[in-house]
């Protein structure tokens, strides 16, 4: 199958890049250029793609022309300003790559024969956080104070709308939460953070130790992306989707920094620096995911302990001089013996 993958040169992105390119199929990828240092330049992800398409996905006539020309059978659209600071600190780019962009990518797919389907990824932050202590389903009430959130529900509901009002190419929406794994190399993540400073050997300042996270390694989120494109390839599957991690991967964020500092070992640490005076951060929202794993089979296979055992396994290997791709390969044949029936063996 052809897939065209936007955003493939981020974390996800290249994950997935390396995924689908290691199942035989042929990928393409539309996004921005990589971050210097991250999986995607480390595992020369480029060297596996049909297509490697420079683009922003905010230049409406350049993206159909480009989507147009890939033709691919199926889309799953990653690109995006994924990060919360950096949506305060510019939130025009923020919503217009983020709703402009999705709505150029909806638009353009819909000129494309050969497109059967699409998935849409959004994120856990699209719903109206209202303190409540369950975890929010599908059919809860979308929102977003800061622009990042804002922005992504909003590109959530123009997803719904399109795909309602018209009904071409099959389409799901993808939400899930905050990611770990290797080769992330974004600003404001904790393990990126952490794994940065242990490799440098040099104490991590954490601003907010005590925050509860929902930690979730970036192959499980994968497999609920591919789970719900082979729904909708086989004629199933459309509307939205939550694949969060399980209650056990609740953690604060000393609790990562603690276990982060005795897996690495090395004299590894962290040194708290909450101050008090922060940027407005949402109250701990969860998923509930019942919905994927009853309608769709999916579920997570790594437990917390595991996902950052292998996060932290990944950078030291490469930072050792290990070979990336094959390290990354190397724990995506591992997931995919563990995960058996339920991941994207199934369908791709
Ligand atoms: N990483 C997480 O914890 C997390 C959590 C929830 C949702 N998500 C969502 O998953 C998706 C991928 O996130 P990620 O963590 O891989 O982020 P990332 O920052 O590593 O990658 C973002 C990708 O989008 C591309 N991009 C950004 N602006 C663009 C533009 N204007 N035109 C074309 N391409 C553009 C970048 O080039 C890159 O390839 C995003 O939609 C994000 O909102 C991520």
């Amino acid at each position: 199958m052809h897939i065209l993958v936007t955003g493939h040169t981020g974390f996800k992105g290249s994950w997935l890049s390396l995924i689908l390119a290691s199942r035989g199929h042929e990928v393409s990828g539309i996004s921005l250029d990589p971050l210097p240092g991250g999986l995607f330049e480390l595992a020369d992800v480029s060297s596996l793609l049909r297509d490697d398409i420079r683009l922003d996905i905010r230049d409406r006539s350049g993206l159909e022309y480009a989507i147009g020309a890939t033709g691919a059978d199926l889309v799953l659209h990653l690109a995006a300003q994924p990060l919360v600071r950096e949506s305060y600190a510019d939130p025009r780019t923020t919503f217009e790559t983020n709703v402009d962009g999705t709505l150029n990518v909806l638009q353009a797919i819909e000129g494309v024969p050969a497109t059967k389907a699409a998935v849409i990824v959004t994120t856990d932050k699209v719903y109206r956080n209202i303190g409540q202590s369950t975890g929010y389903v599908e059919s809860d009430a979308l929102g977003g104070d800061d622009p990042y959130s804002a922005s992504k529900a909003m590109a959530d509901i123009l997803t719904h709308s399109w795909t309602t009002s018209f009904p071409g190419v099959p389409t799901a929406i993808a939400r899930a939460g905050n990611v770990i794994g290797g080769g992330d190399v974004s600003k404001d993540r904790l393990l990126v953070d952490l794994v940065g400073g242990f490799a440098e050997d040099e104490p991590v300042s954490i601003r907010y130790p005590d925050a509860v996270r929902p930690w979730q390694h970036v192959l499980d989120c994968l497999s609920g992306y591919l789970t719900v494109a082979d729904a909708l390839l086989s004629g199933s599957g459309t509307g939205a989707w939550n694949f969060g991690p399980d209650p056990d991967s609740f953690q604060t964020v000393r609790q990562i920094a603690d276990a982060g500092a005795e897996l690495w070992g090395d004299g590894a640490r962290w040194v708290d620096a909450s101050s008090g005076s922060h940027l407005h951060e949402a109250a701990l929202l969860t998923l509930d995911s019942s919905k994927a794993k009853r309608e769709l089979g999916w579920k997570n296979t790594l437990p917390f302990p595991a996902s950052l055992e292998w996060t932290l396994e990944w950078e030291r290997l490469v930072r050792a001089g290990a070979d990336a791709r094959a390290v990354t390969l190397g724990q995506i044949e591992r997931f995919t013996a563990l995960a058996g029936d339920a991941s994207w063996t199934r369908g791709f």
